[in-house]
Parts: structure tokens; C-alpha cells; sequence
């Protein structure tokens, strides 16, 4: 039986049954949907709509049901569609008729905005709790390794030489725009569309303030029509994922690039890790390489609720249904990505030594030798020009700038003095970049701070 079947004559076709429910993946939605049922229950007792005693029946009916989901005893069944009329079936099956009481003043259409934009709260909390653990496990992976030198690139050639804890903290100020993001979705998710009906409001004198103000709303939406249409903050949930997964991709690439034989940079732990089936030798990064991999998938969920939405007509369609797979499946695959991200990065292992060694091969100190002799007068666009020849004679004679002798600077220009040496060292490159924000190691101390206050001033603000 449909709650729906009074003006048809002949039963749904099987096949039609299956292409139609969604409740094999929408009975994650439960919880928010018997919490929105409790409140409207509430709402229609108070106002009158319904007697207190069938109000009581009807919340411990809830409360039951529940509990048979959360036990694992509950029976979902396809033909009833979706968690919206399996939960109201079932309550009616445990209290009888006045079960079907629930649903006055109410549709599915108002029902479903209301819970999935309350999954997407929750969820969106969850997710700006694990940023706040990212950015600061960054920051003391940054703090313990302050002084490590490393190499730093631009198109992937050695550029000029960085603090380890520098580019940690790039990825911080990633995640910390990530984080902000979702806060300011969470601020907008701030008006309750239950009361809006099927599309028009409704006839019943319900309070939509009493139940925005129980679900934890700041007020109704505004628009009956727009709010059973409304799925803007999907878009934005799946969007906001889309950038922070880029980010979580990027680092994955220079992870896997890391670890390589030729880099060795790092190295990722076991547990991150596969063994091949026939090279005993190897140990692949498939953690990050999968995180990589599933960027794919969360932007293709963007693509696919933004084409779903796109040609709608108002006011609410079944094409909406659409909008769940794809918002569930971003949720998973961003929680999981952040949460392996965060223990990869708590257990991985630099490679100090490596990374000093290479950091001063590659010519990384020409531009300190382009800026000594601007600062000794020479203009900047000749001093470029001069320390190009000097890199284009080491390379000729196979030999580092630090490996040339006073002599051979001289050759170049009459502006070396004795000084150049300790000049072009890497600590000395990397120290003397005490332009704000740059890799200094005062500076990248500077940042840490800023950091620690960053993660005070939201961590109480809890989203
Ligand atoms: N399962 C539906 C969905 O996810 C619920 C709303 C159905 N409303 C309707 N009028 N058919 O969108």
C-alpha cells in the first residue's frame, strides 16, 4: 500500500518501484528526518492542530522507530520509496491511525528540504571540526621541524632554497580558506524550510518560528516556493568539498613525488602503504594516490547536481531526488580524504639530510648573487644578466656556484668581494627573505603564532 494510492486504479510496475525509491541511500537521512517530525509534531500540538494525547502517541511512535533503525531491526521497503514514507508507514503501523495525523500541514517536498539541509549542517560541522585538527597538526609539524632546508620549486625546477616548515604552512593557509569556507556555509544554512508545504504554505495556522527555533534555525525561510526548490547549499557543500579536495590532491602528488627513489624526501609510513604482488622490492603510495584519485569523483558530484538543478523548472521535481548520491558520496569521500591526510601527516618522516643536500645543488643561490651585486649598484636587470653567465660557465665546467673559487667570481665583475660566500649559503638565502611572509625563519615563527591565534578564535566559535 501506497500512503498515496487513493486516485490509482493499478499497481506501480515492479520496475518502477526500484527506478523510483531512493530509500537505499536516502535512510541515511533518519535521524534528521525523525528530529524534524518530533518538532513539527510539537509545532501542531502547541498550535492546536492535533490534541496533546495524540502528540505524545506520535512521539513515542518516533522515538520507537528510532530505535528499530538504530538497532538494526527496522525493515526498509523499497516500495514505500523513500525514509520519508517508510518512517511514516511504520508509525502508523505501530500506533494506527493517528500516526497519519504527522503528515497535516506538511509535504515531503518541505520534509526533504528540512532534512538534508540539516545533514548538511551536520555534516558541515563535522567537516570544519577535522579542518581545525589539519591545520593544526600542520602547524606543529611546522613548528617541529622549523629549521629543516629544503629545496623549493617552481615549474618542478629547483628555484631557491625554503624552510620545510614554510611550505607546511602554505598548505595551512589552504586548509585555514577551506575552513572559512565551510563556516560561512554554515552561517548560511540559517532558516528552516519546514511550513513551506508542498510548494504554496499551507492553511493550517502552523508556527514555523516555533519549530525553526526547536531544529535550531535562526528563523523560516522566507519563500514557500523557492524553498522546496532550494538546493543552492548542496552546490555550495559539494563545491566548497571540490576545493578542498584539490588541495588535499595537490599535497598528495607532491607526497607520492617525494617518496620516490629519486627524490626521497619523505617517508610515508607503512600503514599508508601497498606491497606489490610480484616486485618484492616495492612499497607504493596508494593512500595518497587514491586521495588523488577521488578529487575525480567529488568534482564529477558537482558537475552532476549542478547539470541536475540547471534546467528546473519551479518548484520542486523529482529530479531532485538526484541530488543525494552524490552529496552522501562527497561527504564520505572528503571526511575520509581529511582524516587520512591528518594521520599521514602525523606520521610521516622528512628527510632533513636529503633535503639540505639538494636544496643547495641546482644553482638554488643565483638569485642571491644577482641580489649582492644589485645591492652593491649594479641595476638588477645587469646583475641577472651577469649571474646567468656565471650559471651558463658552471654548468660548462660542471661545477656548483659554491664551488667556484674567488678568482673565477672576479672574472664576472669587480663588485665581489671576499663576502660573496657566506652570502650565497642556503641558510643565508633562506634568512635573509624576512619580507612578510616569506620563508625567514623569523617570519615562519611569526606565522605559527598567527596560526595558533587563528585556531583559538574558531575552535571556540565550534562552527
Ligand atoms: N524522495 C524524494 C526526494 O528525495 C522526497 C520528496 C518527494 N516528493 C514528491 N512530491 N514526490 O526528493
Amino acid at each position: 500500500m501506497k500512503p498515496w494510492d487513493g486516485r490509482f486504479s493499478q499497481k506501480t510496475k515492479e520496475i518502477v518501484d526500484k527506478f523510483n525509491a531512493s530509500i537505499n541511500f536516502d535512510k541515511r537521512l533518519y535521524r534528521e528526518d525523525i528530529q524534524g517530525s518530533i518538532a513539527h509534531c510539537k509545532m501542531l500540538v502547541k498550535q492546536k492542530i492535533i490534541t496533546e494525547e495524540e502528540g505524545e502517541k506520535i512521539i513515542q511512535g518516533l522515538n520507537q522507530i528510532l530505535n528499530e533503525i538504530e538497532s538494526g531491526k527496522f525493515v526498509f521497503k523499497e516500495e514505500l520509496e523513500d525514509i520519508h514514507m517508510n518512517i511514516e508507514s511504520r508509525l502508523i503501523e505501530i500506533i494506527g491511525d493517528i500516526g497519519g495525523k504527522l503528515h497535516t500541514a506538511r509535504s515531503r517536498n518541505d520534509q526533504v528540504s528540512l532534512d538534508v539541509k540539516m545533514y548538511v549542517k551536520n555534516q558541515t560541522k563535522e567537516v570544519i571540526d577535522i579542518l581545525l585538527k589539519l591545520i593544526n597538526a600542520f602547524n606543529k609539524k611546522a613548528e617541529k621541524n622549523i629549521d629543516i632546508i629544503m629545496p623549493g620549486f617552481t615549474h618542478l625546477q629547483q628555484a631557491q632554497p625554503i624552510l620545510l616548515s614554510h611550505y607546511l604552512l602554505s598548505y595551512v593557509e589552504m586548509f585555514k580558506r577551506d575552513l572559512l569556507r565551510f563556516i560561512s556555509l554554515f552561517e548560511r544554512l540559517s532558516e528552516c524550510p519546514l511550513g513551506a508545504g508542498a510548494l504554496a504554505g499551507t492553511t493550517f495556522p502552523i508556527d514555523r518560528f516555533f519549530t525553526a527555533n526547536l531544529l535550531g534555525f535562526q528563523s523560516p525561510t522566507n519563500n514557500s516556493i523557492d524553498t522546496v526548490a532550494n538546493r543552492d547549499f548542496i552546490v555550495e557543500f559539494i563545491s566548497n568539498s571540490s576545493i578542498a579536495m584539490m588541495h588535499l590532491s595537490k599535497l598528495a602528488e607532491e607526497l607520492i613525488l617525494w617518496s620516490t627513489f629519486q627524490f626521497d624526501f619523505i617517508e610515508i609510513s607503512d600503514g599508508f602503504c601497498t606491497g606489490s604482488s610480484i616486485m618484492p622490492q616495492k612499497k607504493n603510495p596508494d593512500i595518497p594516490e587514491l586521495i588523488r584519485g577521488k578529487t575525480g569523483r567529488v568534482y564529477g558530484n558537482l558537475i552532476s547536481i549542478l547539470t541536475t538543478l540547471k534546467a528546473l523548472p519551479l518548484a520542486y521535481n523529482k529530479d531532485m531526488q538526484e541530488d543525494k548520491e552524490p552529496l552522501f558520496d562527497t561527504v564520505d569521500t572528503l571526511k575520509n580524504s581529511l582524516l587520512i591526510t591528518l594521520d599521514m601527516i602525523n606520521e610521516i618522516t622528512f628527510k632533513s639530510h636529503n633535503l639540505k643536500k639538494w636544496a643547495s645543488k641546482g644553482f638554488s643561490t643565483a638569485t642571491e648573487i644577482a641580489d649582492y651585486l644589485s645591492s652593491k649598484g649594479m641595476p638588477f636587470r645587469n646583475a641577472h644578466k651577469v649571474t646567468g653567465q656565471i650559471v651558463k660557465y658552471c654548468i660548462e665546467s660542471n661545477k656548483e656556484l659554491f664551488e667556484l673559487s674567488f678568482n673565477e667570481f672576479k672574472n664576472f665583475s669587480e663588485l665581489f668581494e671576499k663576502d660573496i660566500f657566506d652570502y650565497i649559503t642556503i641558510e643565508a638565502a633562506v634568512n635573509r627573505r624576512k619580507s612578510y611572509g616569506g620563508t625567514a625563519i623569523n617570519c615562519v615563527k611569526e606565522q605559527i603564532k598567527k596560526n595558533y591565534l587563528f585556531l583559538k578564535e574558531y575552535s571556540k566559535s565550534g562552527g
